[in-house]
């Protein structure tokens, strides 16, 4: 969603919260802002559009203020216009917001009825302007905050400057994440530790329904009831904190390529290279016990759960059920005795998966949590967390984080199928082996580019693409229609190749391309089968398979991807490379903003 930032800095921060943002632009980039104290009093400087615009227009009319807040924003109530971009203001305090105030339209009623004028469409000008009102009416800062909070309903993360105070800064959290920095005689904040790698440190994390008082001198917490409380000070190293390109164009490229060393640090966690074993951390809930499982994660991260479910079913015989987030949290799903719920989720902050967590939980169920962000909010809320150490992903399009999803929950499934004595040690060790070769086979299937690249610029004229898999690589046609919408604006979908025939087969003609992801396996006849349909009806065809696939398919107007030959069980996760390159190149050819495509936030902590 979006981002935001404070500094309490010792000479003039505008340039650091420009910094800062840039590190959380990936959050969203409908607008931005910042407010300074200028000669104690409050100034604002907003611009439409990205961040740069912002920059452009503060190297006109800088801002020189020692204290700020800043904003990048993902619009959810109002265009994405300079008037509804963040900082919204009141005659003492600006405000910054991320999340949605859910009963915003009963507070701007009642301010309204006060005489109170409004400037823009947001929910975010109801938090200044109660805040102005207590202010007004002789109130601290604190005291002014404190009397707001608890009449704010729904999820959010509010930082706050005032009028005539320098040295202070008042930040709250519910919902949304906020981390605090500490510096020597500076004090920071942001929705994400990456946005104050430069300037320290020595981290915070503040804990749903607290709220903290800034100075330069330190931080006040006080939680949800205006206790004060101490929250432990984490020392993030510098180098977690750091992000750029390297030598690529984009982020989404970097984190392609950066794949088989990632998936390497994830499997380095959850397997033992010597034993050939899985090692799992200790768990709350007894392996060989489960019954069955609930997977539940939204986007990308759904994808991966499909996938795992094929895994799990296979590997330990268990029955699992899949569900998008969104629906899961309100269908009042029952979940059954000894089941165990898993949640994945890149961020750990993704709202409809983390009100999936918690439905699990009040079920009863034991929650494991398959997350990026190890301090995120459905890591610490889970009854297991198992981190898939993709490092940070900061292409609004998932790559790496997809991958490294699918390596951990395999290592899970394997450790499943073994603790259930579905799976003998000669298995595991089978299947060990066949994982730790990944790395490699993406390493080999990275060759491929420059072939994609080719093939994206005819794919790049298309209206529409299909895309068909069976087995675990039907997620991945899902996954790779998703990646292609993201990021080309191109209309995709991805179906079951068994499911052509009842009815997206009326969509074929010599204009559509038809992706087919097909290794050769035990249902790659059914596939060619499907793709003979397509080319009897002049559909154009790209095969994504291996040696035996390309030998073995015969059909008209088509052409071939050929990656390595490997294990059925792995094939997801190496044949993603060329599905996120397709992508990534077709994107790249259109001149689309790759790393930040339209409409979109990497983090999407709203409804
Ligand atoms: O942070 P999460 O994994 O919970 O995010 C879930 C989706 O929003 C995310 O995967 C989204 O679909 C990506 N943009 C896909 O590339």
């Amino acid at each position: 969603m979006c981002g935001i930032v404070g500094i309490l800095g010792k000479g003039p921060v505008a340039e650091d919260v420009i910094d800062a943002l840039k590190r959380l632009e990936y959050r969203g980039y409908d607008s931005a802002g910042i407010a300074t104290l200028e000669n104690g009093h409050l100034a604002i400087c907003r611009a439409e559009g990205k961040l740069r615009n912002l920059d452009q227009k503060l190297a006109r009319h800088p801002l020189k203020g020692h204290s700020a807040i800043g904003h990048t924003r993902w619009a959810t109530h109002g265009k994405p216009t300079e008037r509804n971009a963040h900082p919204h203001s009141g005659k003492k305090v600006a405000v910054v917001h991320n999340g949605i105030i859910e009963n915003f339209r009963e507070l701007k009623e009642e301010l309204i009825a006060g005489g109170a004028h409004f400037l823009s469409e947001t929910d975010t000008e109801v938090v200044a302007l109660l805040v102005d009102r207590e202010l007004r009416a002789g109130r601290t800062p604190a005291e002014a905050v404190g009397a707001v909070l608890p009449r704010l309903k729904g999820a959010f993360a509010l930082a706050f400057l005032f009028d005539g105070e320098d040295d202070l800064l008042i930040a709250a959290r519910k919902g949304s994440p906020l981390a605090i920095g500490l510096g020597t005689g500076s004090t920071y904040l942001g929705s994400d530790a990456i946005a104050l790698g430069e300037f320290t440190d020595e981290i915070v994390y503040l804990e749903e329904g607290d709220w903290a008082i800034l100075t330069r001198e330190g931080v006040e917490i006080r939680d949800v009831d205006g206790a004060v409380v101490t929250r432990p000070v984490i020392k993030v190293p510098a180098a977690a904190l750091m992000v750029d390109k390297g030598n690529h164009r984009h982020f989404m490229a970097k984190e392609i390529y950066e794949q088989p060393e990632a998936i390497g640090h994830t499997f380095g966690h959850y397997l033992d290279l010597g034993a050939e074993t899985v090692t799992l951390p200790d768990l709350p809930f007894d392996l060989a016990e489960v019954a069955n499982i609930s997977i539940t994660a939204c986007g990308t991260a759904l994808y991966a759960g499909a996938v795992a479910e094929y895994w799990f079913e296979r590997f330990a015989r268990i029955p699992v059920s899949i569900d998008i987030a969104s629906e899961f949290r309100y269908r009042e799903t029952p979940l059954p005795k000894g089941g165990i719920t898993i949640v994945i989720s890149q961020s750990g902050e993704t709202a409809d998966t983390l009100a999936s967590l918690r439905y699990a939980k009040e079920q009863g169920q034991k929650v494991v949590a398959v997350v990026n962000v190890p301090t995120s909010t459905i890591a610490r809320e889970a009854d297991l967390v198992l981190p898939i150490l993709a490092g940070v992903e900061i292409g609004v399009a998932s790559t790496k984080a997809f991958t490294c999803q699918l390596a951990t929950l395999a290592s899970f499934a394997v450790a499943t199928g073994r603790a259930k004595g579905v799976l003998s040690q000669e298995d595991e060790h089978r299947l060990v082996r066949a994982l730790i070769e990944v790395p490699r086979l993406m390493t080999e299937a990275l060759k491929l580019s420059p072939e994609i690249e080719l093939l994206a610029r005819s794919l790049s004229k298309a209206q529409d693409v299909l895309y068909l898999g069976r087995g675990t690589n039907y997620p991945l046609a899902l996954e790779g229609a998703l990646k292609l919408k993201e990021i080309s604006y191109i209309h995709a979908e991805g179906y079951a190749a068994g499911e052509l025939k009842h009815g997206p087969i009326a969509l074929i003609d010599e204009k559509m391309p038809v992706v087919v992801i097909a290794p050769y396996d035990r249902v790659f006849d059914k596939t060619v089968s499907n793709m003979e349909e397509v080319a009897a009806r002049g559909g154009r065809i790209i095969l994504v398979t291996d040696p035996k696939g390309a030998e073995l398919a015969h059909v008209a107007a088509m052409q071939k991807l050929i990656l390595p030959e490997m294990s059925a069980t792995v094939a997801p996760l190496v044949y993603s490379i060329p599905v996120q390159l397709i992508a990534y190149h077709t994107a790249v050819i259109m001149g689309t903003d790759v790393d930040q495509p339209r409409n979109l936030a990497k983090s999407v902590t709203v409804e």
